[in-house]
């Protein structure tokens, strides 16, 4: 069968990655990689091609950055077209972001079965574009798989028919166990940064609710820069955070004060995870990645999808809501250490256990 699978944002091509492995060791797949061009910068996406040894995309879009309307109204119509011209037999998309919404749209309106990977995620905060992504792309698969029994039962309280689900496991579960040992023997990441195993503090922050407010981007930068009077604070610095950053002219004291690197590859940024003390961030592969590695997590949202990692004690969840707030969330988080043991995200199988579902026709 064709596969087309539609990626285009960071976190897409590391969950790709290991689903592409599996297809290329199934029989009877031809899948054909659709890049949008949401992220473009090398090092926030070609990189990951590169250390992951993804196949090249067999299209690349170039569809760049933009509003919501007109990023996801530009990648639909391409992707229309594409999906015209491939004619596969099923379209492949992964999480929450715009590329994921328009492949699976284009898709449905062409009445060609769709897959989502890593559905039933939700935080119930529809002012989050992601939300609004998951929920769309959710309702108009066919066949979705859900990374945890949580995800799982989401879908099911929202009507969609319990034959389309799959408990599948974490696919950027495979992922951190597949490349942990590439990293270790690879990475010289924290001999360039001076950087000594469990003596610092890595931070990512790239949430719009996080960027484009004002108040909630000043406690972050204050709170991390108060941090660093105790203990080093790395920050590999998403782009979209450096544009907000230098819009609201903090970016100077924030250099002063943390340890800013360009945005990390997939190798480097698993060293720096491996190797913190704590994890302090707002993306959602991170908070999981961290608890992978045992390393405690502070997540710097109102709320968040991976609730296991919650109520396992490996993640804090503190608001933004001054600098005192994040700096006092990380002393207590720094004084609690890890949580509790668990499995929530599956067997490091979930990529193979897609693609055996997918070859027996989205039935178990
Ligand atoms: C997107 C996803 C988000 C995901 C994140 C992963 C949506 C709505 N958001 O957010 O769910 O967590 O990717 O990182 O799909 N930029 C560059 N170079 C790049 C890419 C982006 O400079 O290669 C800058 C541009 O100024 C752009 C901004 O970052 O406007 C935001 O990029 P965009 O892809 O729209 O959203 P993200 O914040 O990256
Ligand atoms: N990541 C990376 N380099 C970085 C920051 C993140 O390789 O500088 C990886 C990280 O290890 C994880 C994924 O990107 O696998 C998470 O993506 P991101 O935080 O951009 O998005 P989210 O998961 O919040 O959608």
């Amino acid at each position: 069968m064709k596969v087309v699978t539609v990626v285009g944002a960071r976190p897409q091509f590391i969950k790709a990655a290991t689903v592409s492995r599996a297809f290329a060791h199934a029989r009877g797949f031809d899948e054909r990689i659709i890049h949008t061009g949401q992220h473009y910068d090398d090092n926030m996406s070609d990189v990951f091609f590169r250390e992951l040894d993804i196949p090249p995309p067999a299209r690349h879009l170039g569809i760049g950055s933009g509003s919501h309307g007109a990023q996801t109204g530009r990648m639909l119509e391409v992707i229309e077209q594409v999906l015209v011209e491939e004619q596969p037999g099923l379209v492949l998309v992964y999480g929450d972001t715009n590329s994921t919404l328009a492949g699976a749209l284009a898709a449905t309106k062409l009445h060609i079965p769709v897959a989502h990977v890593e559905a039933g995620l939700r935080s119930y905060n529809r002012r989050m574009p992601e939300e609004i992504n998951r929920v769309l792309t959710d309702h108009m698969s066919d066949v979705l798989f859900a990374p945890t029994r949580g995800a799982a039962a989401n879908l099911a309280g929202e009507g969609i028919d319990e034959s389309r689900t799959h408990l599948s496991g974490d696919v950027m579960y495979d992922a951190a166990l597949f490349y942990a040992e590439k990293a270790e023997s690879e990475s010289t990441i924290l001999h360039e940064l001076g950087l000594a195993p469990g003596e610092y503090v890595l931070a990512t922050v790239h949430r719009a609710e996080n960027t484009d407010e004002f108040e909630r981007l000043d406690a972050i930068f204050y709170g991390l820069a108060a941090t660093s009077a105790d203990i080093p604070v790395v920050l590999p610095l998403h782009p979209r955070t450096r544009a907000a950053l230098e819009r609201e002219r903090l970016l100077g004291e924030a250099e002063e004060h943390l340890m800013i690197i360009p945005p990390a590859g997939y190798l480097d940024m698993v060293t720096l995870e491996t190797n913190a003390r704590l994890i302090v961030t707002d993306s959602g592969g991170v908070q999981k990645e961290a608890f992978f590695y045992g390393v405690p997590c502070m997540t710097l949202r109102d709320e968040t999808e991976w609730v296991e990692l919650v109520e396992l004690g490996w993640n804090r969840i503190v608001p933004p809501t001054g600098p005192e707030a994040v700096r006092d969330g990380i002393k207590l988080a720094l004084a609690a250490g890890g949580g509790r043991p668990g499995q929530p995200y599956g067997d490091g199988h979930a990529a193979e256990r897609i693609v055996r579902i997918l070859a027996n026709g989205g039935h178990r």
